[in-house]
Order: structure tokens, then sequence, then C-alpha cells
């Protein structure tokens, strides 16, 4: 496995473990730390014997936001000629489900990261927000496009352009994560989450999250069209006699991501 300085890597069966890592600095996110999520989550996909990612972070910090000492002096033509933020795109592309486990302070680029997850599990202990209009900027990662799509215009417009933090049970009500619970359980029952998904059938799953992104990204029209497509192309796997097969014989499927 890769070293890395920023993020500790690991697998536990078919899941892939990213932890971040900079305790220092409350896992703020560098242009490091980019660098080797995305590394990281990269060789996972690339990887069959991977059927799910889990991104978490520390019991006090799954991240507080953007590097904002690498940030602070730079100039808005290196934002732009650098396309700052540009790599995490590359990180929310992957085909892979990545399921956020989200403790402590999840906050600016924290809160982006984990809307970039699949899934977001939040610790009783988690805050979300997206308080750049404090440091006199915006969010930069995705927070004024996607947390609009995950809870709606007015309430993500009172966050953006108050910085106010929301507590884990204010952002379950506003459907920004998929479930709270006790912190002491969080990792467990990411880890039950990851597993459950990375015993389905590949093709299935790939197929589902990239259903699941269109409807985020085009109209009902074009995302339907997308659906009836993908659901189709299914029908040409092994895995998908498989599971009819078994459902009809009363027996578990046996999968064979193909
Ligand atoms: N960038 C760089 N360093 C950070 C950081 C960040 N986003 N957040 C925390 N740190 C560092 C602190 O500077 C501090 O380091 P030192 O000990 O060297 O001073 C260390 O982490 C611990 O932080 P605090 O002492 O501040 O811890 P606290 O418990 O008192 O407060 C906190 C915790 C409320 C999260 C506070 O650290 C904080 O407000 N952090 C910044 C949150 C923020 O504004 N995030 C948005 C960043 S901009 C962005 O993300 C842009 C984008 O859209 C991509």
């Amino acid at each position: 496995m890769t070293d890395y300085d920023t993020i500790l890597v690991s697998t536990r069966g078919r899941v892939g473990w990213i932890t971040l890592n900079r305790p220092e600095a409350l896992n703020a996110l560098n242009s490091q730390v980019c660098a080797e999520v995305v590394a990281a989550a990269t060789a996972f996909d690339a990887d069959a014997g991977i059927g799910a990612i889990v991104l978490t972070g520390s019991a006090r910090a799954f991240a507080a936001g953007a590097d904002i000492k690498e940030m602070e002096s730079k100039t808005g033509l290196d934002m732009t000629m650098g396309d700052h933020f540009g790599g995490w795109g590359q990180f929310a592309a992957v085909r892979t489900p990545v399921i956020a486990a989200v403790s402590g302070y999840a906050l600016g680029g924290g809160c982006e990261l984990a809307m970039m997850c699949d899934i977001i599990l939040a610790a009783d202990t988690a805050r979300f927000g997206q308080p750049e209009i404090n440091l006199g900027v915006i969010p930069g990662m995705g927070g004024t496009q996607r947390l609009i799509r995950a809870i709606g215009y007015y309430k993500a417009a009172e966050l953006v352009l108050t910085g106010r933090v929301m507590d884990a049970a204010e952002a379950e009500r506003a459907g920004l994560v998929s479930r709270v619970v006790p912190a002491a359980e969080l990792l467990d029952e990411a880890s039950t989450v990851a597993e459950t998904i990375a015993s389905k059938s590949l093709p299935s799953v790939f197929a589902a999250k990239a259903a699941l992104d269109a409807a985020m990204e085009t109209t009902l029209a074009e995302g339907l069209r997308f659906e009836k497509q993908a659901f189709a192309a299914l029908f040409d796997t092994h895995d998908q006699k498989e599971g009819m097969a078994a459902f009809r014989e009363k027996r578990a499927p046996g999968f064979e991501n193909r």
C-alpha cells in the first residue's frame, strides 16, 4: 500500500477505508490532503475487490474546512490558474459508493467533502456548516450548489449567508445526513453500511450510484432516460440472472460482479 502523510488507508474485506489524519489542523484540507485522498479513492475505485469506501476523520473533526493558512496569501489569479479545489472533482467522480462517517466539525470544505459522498452517517457530535462568509469568501468546493440540492434553497441560503453551524439533529431534520448515530457507534455503523453495499453486485451498485448522480445533475426527463438505459443494461449481467433466480429458488444470491 502506498505511504501517505495526511491520511490513513486500509482495506477490510471488500471495504476501503480512508481516514483524514491532520489532527494538528483539525483535518484542514490542504493540497496534499486532496492529492492523497484522490489517489487513495482512485486506487480503490480501480480495484474490483473493493465494493464500498468509507471516508472519515477524527472524533473531534471530520474536517474543519479548506486549509485557511494555505489559501490566505493567494490571489484570485492563483486560485483560478491553480484550479485550487479542482482535484476534489476526481474524488466526487469515483464510481464506488463512498460513505462519509462524520464526527465533530464538518465545516466549509469539510461539509462540502461530506456532500461529495453518497451516504453521510453523522455522530451525534457532528457539526455542519459553511462558515466561509466569516472569512470574506464563499464556499468553493461545491457548497452553494450541493447544499441547496440537499436541504433546499432557504435553509442553504441561511447557512451560507450567515455562517451558522448546525448540530447533527438539525442536519438530519434538514435532510443533509442519512442517519445520526451515537458517536461511539459511528465507525461500526459505517462499517456495516459499507459491507452491506459491498456484498451486492458491483455492476448494479455502480449503475445505482450513476443514476443517483444523474438525478443531481440533469432534468427529470434526462434522468429518467438514463435510469431506463442503466436498468436495461443490467439485464445483460450474470448477476441479474443470478439475483432473480435466487429469489425464485428462495436462496441467497451468489454474485460474481459481472
Ligand atoms: N484551516 C487551517 N487550519 C485550521 C482550520 C482550517 N480550516 N481549522 C482549524 N485549523 C487549525 C487552527 O488554526 C489550530 O491550529 P494552531 O493550533 O496551529 O493555531 C488548530 O487547527 C485547532 O483549531 P482551533 O484552536 O481553532 O480549535 P477550536 O476547538 O478552538 O475551534 C473550530 C474549532 C471552530 C473548527 C475552528 O478551528 C474554526 O473555526 N476553524 C475554521 C473553520 C472554517 O472557517 N472553515 C472554512 C474554511 S474555508 C473553506 O473551507 C473554503 C471552501 O469552501 C473550500
